[in-house]
Parts: structure tokens; C-alpha cells; sequence
């Protein structure tokens, strides 16, 4: 096996044809433009390649805290957000163009834009960006090809993480225990919870009823439910315990997942203001705009990270009873 036929480096290499030279108005900038969004493509495939499997781990109904594939989608969560911020810094290279050396070639690209980037929405929607939580919902459709849009519409009516994610809180061993419990051990905790409350606070205990002490089911609106409320808060409260760490370790990626990509909107967004001011889009959004509301609406995981508003402090935390507290341990009774 040769280095260039096992990379296929004569198609990788000759992907790069600047339309610039075609029409024979040279643009020095747009062999770097064509370089990096290809270099972003191809690590959005590695992206979909890790959550295709993190999701196929996480559909298997025997996946339990003590199995080693937690440890493996702990592993490729973790190794998608280092590309994430890879994809972050890549800006840096990107803001070397100045304006000028960008309108060189711009409106050679008409209609052409990132917007277009079907795995990039694909991978939104995998991870559990749903239709209806989208900022311009028909508007991003109507940029793509008919293939696209299917594609996109069927990833959205798939399980996304976050709907496994849902299914993996329900169905963890320490969520009948705690249920059985309630009456004890969640009403206890109401009870602290509420005299941590500032004056200004107090109207935070009826969202607490709302997500933890009613049956709620998960839906396309909310899709975690009070089950998985539950068990998703207490893991993050007793996190300590052995078998909490990998559980905890999971939850905190999901939310450093949506930091990422909300650092690479921002940048994307003032790169993009920086680039063309207040003008359109290629692909014929408002711009800054149209990038400044979906950076605001497209958190994925922000049911998660809403839960933080509902920890109390560490020491004030209800004992375990001893049953619950061996289960933890690395050592089962
Ligand atoms: C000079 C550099 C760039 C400029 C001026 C720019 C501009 C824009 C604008 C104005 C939009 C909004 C849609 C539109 O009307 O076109 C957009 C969307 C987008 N761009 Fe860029 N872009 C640049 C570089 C990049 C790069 C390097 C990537 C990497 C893949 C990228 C990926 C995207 C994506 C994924 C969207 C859709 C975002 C969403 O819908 O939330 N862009 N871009």
C-alpha cells in the first residue's frame, strides 16, 4: 500500500478548482477559502462518524453505568469536543483573508454559502437540534437541494443523542429507587432546595414542581423528561460516587459540546461582520443578523445545563440511605 493511493490524494488534491482561475481573474484568497471549508467538511464527517457510534451505543438497552462502552462514549464525547475546538481555532486562519482580498472573489461564489452545509445540519439535528427549536425554520430548507433536505428531515426524525440520552436517564438503575423513594428523599430535597431561594427567587420552586415532582414525558418540545430530570440532577448532586463519575463525565461533555459550538457561532458571526459588514450573505440571509439569532436559539443540550438551577450547596445535600450508598460504590451488595 502506497501513502498516496491509500489517502486517494489524486481526488483529495484535486478538489480545489478556484473559480477565480476559470475566469481568469486571478483571486490569490481563494485557494485558501476552498482549503479550509474542505478541511471543515471533512472533520464534520468525523464528527458524524463519532456520534454515529456513541449513538449506537447508547441505543443498546443493556447499556448500564458499570459497562465499559460507557467508558467508550465517554471517550468519543470527549474526542469530539476536542475537534470542536480545533474547528474553533480554525477561524484564526480563516481571518488572515482581509475584506478586500475576500471581495477579490466573493461574488464569483453567488449562491453559494456555508449555509449550504448539509452535514453541518445534519450534525445539529443528530445531536438534538430539532426542527422546531430552529431560528428561520423553512428558510434554511429552502437553501439546500431536494437530497439534502431529505437527509436532514430523516436525521431529525431519527433518535437524536439527546433523545438517547432521555431513554439512558429513564432507564438507569437508580431511577425506580429514587421514584420509590420520592416521597422521602425528593421531597427532602424540595424542602432544602426552597430555603436556598433568595426572596427574588421564591418563584423558582414552581418550575421545580414542574420538572421534577409531576410525570412529564419527553416530546420534540422538551425532551428530557421528569424521569430523566431526575436521575440527570442527582447525578450531578452525588457525582462523587464511583458509579456517578462516568454518568457525570457524559452530561458535562454534552453541555461542553454546546459551548463549542456556540464559541464557533460567535466567531463565525464576528468574522463574518468583520468580513462584509452589513451586507447579505452569499447564500442571501441577513448575515451578522440571521448568524446572531441562531447563535442564540441553536443551544442543544440547554434542558441540561438548565438543571444547575436547582443544585444546593454540598453540605446541605440529603444522606443516602446505606442501600442507595453501597449501589454507588464500586462494590455491589
Ligand atoms: C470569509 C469567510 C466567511 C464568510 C464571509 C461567511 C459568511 C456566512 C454568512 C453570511 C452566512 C449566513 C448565510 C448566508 O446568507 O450566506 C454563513 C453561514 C454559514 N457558514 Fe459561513 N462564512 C465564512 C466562512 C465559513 C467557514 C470557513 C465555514 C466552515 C464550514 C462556514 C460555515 C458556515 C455555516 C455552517 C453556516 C450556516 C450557519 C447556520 O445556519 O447556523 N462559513 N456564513
Amino acid at each position: 500500500m502506497n501513502y498516496h493511493d491509500y489517502l486517494q490524494l489524486d481526488k483529495v488534491l484535486n478538489a480545489q478548482a478556484p473559480e477565480s482561475e476559470k475566469k481568469n481573474l486571478p483571486a490569490h484568497d481563494e485557494m485558501l477559502f476552498i482549503v479550509i471549508h474542505q478541511a471543515y467538511e471533512l472533520w464534520f464527517k468525523q464528527l458524524h462518524h463519532e456520534a454515529d457510534s456513541i449513538a449506537a451505543i447508547m441505543n443498546k438497552p443493556a447499556l448500564n453505568d458499570n459497562s465499559p462502552e460507557l467508558q467508550t462514549v465517554v471517550h468519543r464525547l470527549k474526542r469530539t469536543i476536542t475537534i470542536l475546538q480545533v474547528l474553533v481555532h480554525q477561524i484564526d486562519i480563516m481571518e488572515t483573508m482581509t475584506p478586500m482580498d475576500f471581495l477579490d472573489f466573493r461574488d464569483m461564489l453567488r449562491p453559494a454559502s456555508g449555509f449550504q452545509s448539509w452535514q453541518f445540519k445534519k450534525l445539529e439535528a443528530k445531536l438534538g437540534l430539532k426542527f422546531e427549536h430552529r431560528h428561520g425554520q423553512e428558510y434554511y430548507t429552502s437553501q439546500l437541494r431536494e437530497e439534502h433536505v431529505s437527509g436532514i428531515k430523516q436525521t431529525e426524525a431519527d433518535k437524536s443523542l439527546l433523545q438517547l440520552v432521555n431513554a439512558w436517564l429513564e432507564r438507569m438503575p437508580l431511577a425506580p429507587i429514587l421514584s420509590d423513594d420520592k416521597n422521602s428523599f425528593w421531597q427532602q430535597y424540595r424542602a432544602v432546595y426552597q430555603s436556598s431561594l433568595a426572596e427574588a427567587e421564591k418563584d423558582n420552586l414552581q418550575p421545580f414542581d414542574d420538572l421534577f415532582m409531576k410525570e412529564t414525558p419527553s416530546s420534540d418540545i422538551n425532551q428530557l423528561s421528569s424521569t430523566a430530570s431526575r436521575s440527570a440532577l442527582f447525578i450531578m448532586l452525588y457525582r462523587g460516587y464511583p458509579l456517578l463519575q462516568l454518568p457525570f463525565q457524559l452530561l458535562n461533555c454534552l453541555l461542553e459540546i454546546d459551548e463549542q459550538l456556540s464559541s464557533w457561532r460567535y466567531r463565525h458571526m464576528n468574522m463574518v461582520h468583520r468580513m462584509i459588514g452589513k451586507r447579505i450573505g452569499t447564500g442571501g440571509s441577513s448575515g451578522k443578523d440571521y448568524l446572531k439569532a441562531a447563535a442564540d436559539k441553536h443551544y442543544i443540550y440547554k434542558e441540561i445545563a438548565q438543571l444547575n438551577s436547582f443544585l444546593i450547596e454540598r453540605r446541605k445535600l440529603p444522606e443516602l440511605p446505606t442501600e442507595l450508598e453501597q449501589r454507588l460504590g464500586f462494590v455491589h451488595q
